[in-house]
């Protein structure tokens, strides 16, 4: 009884400019290569589809949310799905996880500076000027999480490492699934076995 299809939801998440987009994108790329069925929800992308999303607790809870439960979904159909989304609250994080079946949270860690450094989209430099508000890191909270399954800091990781740890972890949390799903079997059996040996059971015949 092994299961054919095992999904997973990789869920990145760390400040802007931390290296999500990045590293998730090149783990889906050697995941689709490998012929593994693959989706990818990127914050932005999904910000795009639902313009009215805004930046306040209530609406980036509610856009971990929704990207929560869609990953569930693609999950039971045995997609790995990927999200990068900055997800700056424990409480919202931990809501999409029990919501997933095979939930594996990677927290990109890298530091504040070096994001600012990077200003990959120019908007740290806006939210310094006070032109954006809200803004992870600067005027609005990033709760660490506690326990990350994986935690890569980009400014000393090399991208190909960090791909390297997110897949090996992936491949484990299958070989942890398989196992339990052995377990599970192999009780029943036992289960069964007592079942046709039990006096009771001979009595019905
Ligand atoms: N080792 C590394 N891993 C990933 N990204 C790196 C690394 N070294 C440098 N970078 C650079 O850091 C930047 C990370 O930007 P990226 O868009 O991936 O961040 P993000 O976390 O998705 O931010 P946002 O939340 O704003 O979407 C990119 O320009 C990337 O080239
Ligand atoms: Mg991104």
């Amino acid at each position: 009884m092994r299961p054919k299809r095992t999904g997973a939801v990789l869920w990145f998440t760390g400040l802007s400019g931390s290296g999500k987009t990045t590293i998730a994108s090149n783990v889906y790329r050697e995941l689709e290569f490998d012929g593994v069925p693959v989706d990818y929800l990127d914050g932005d992308a999904i910000r795009a589809v639902f313009p009215a999303t805004g930046f306040s607790r209530e609406e980036r809870d509610a856009h971990v949310r929704r990207v929560g439960f869609l990953a569930s979904r693609l999950e039971r159909h045995g997609i790995v799905v990927l999200t990068a989304l900055i997800s700056p609250y424990a409480a919202s994080r931990a809501f999409a996880r029990t919501l997933c079946r095979n939930f594996i949270e990677i927290h990109v860690s890298t530091p504040l500076a070096v994001c600012e450094s990077r200003d990959v989209k120019g908007l740290y430099a806006k939210a310094r000027r006070g032109e954006l508000r809200s803004f992870t890191g600067i005027d609005d909270p990033y709760e660490t999480p506690s326990s990350a399954d994986i935690t890569i800091d980009t400014s000393v990781t090399p991208l190909e490492d960090a791909t390297r740890r997110v897949l090996h972890r992936l491949h484990r949390s299958y070989a942890q699934f398989e196992e339990q799903v052995l377990a599970r079997v192999t009780a029943d059996a036992h289960f069964d076995q007592k079942l046709s040996f039990s006096p009771n059971v001979a009595h019905e015949r």
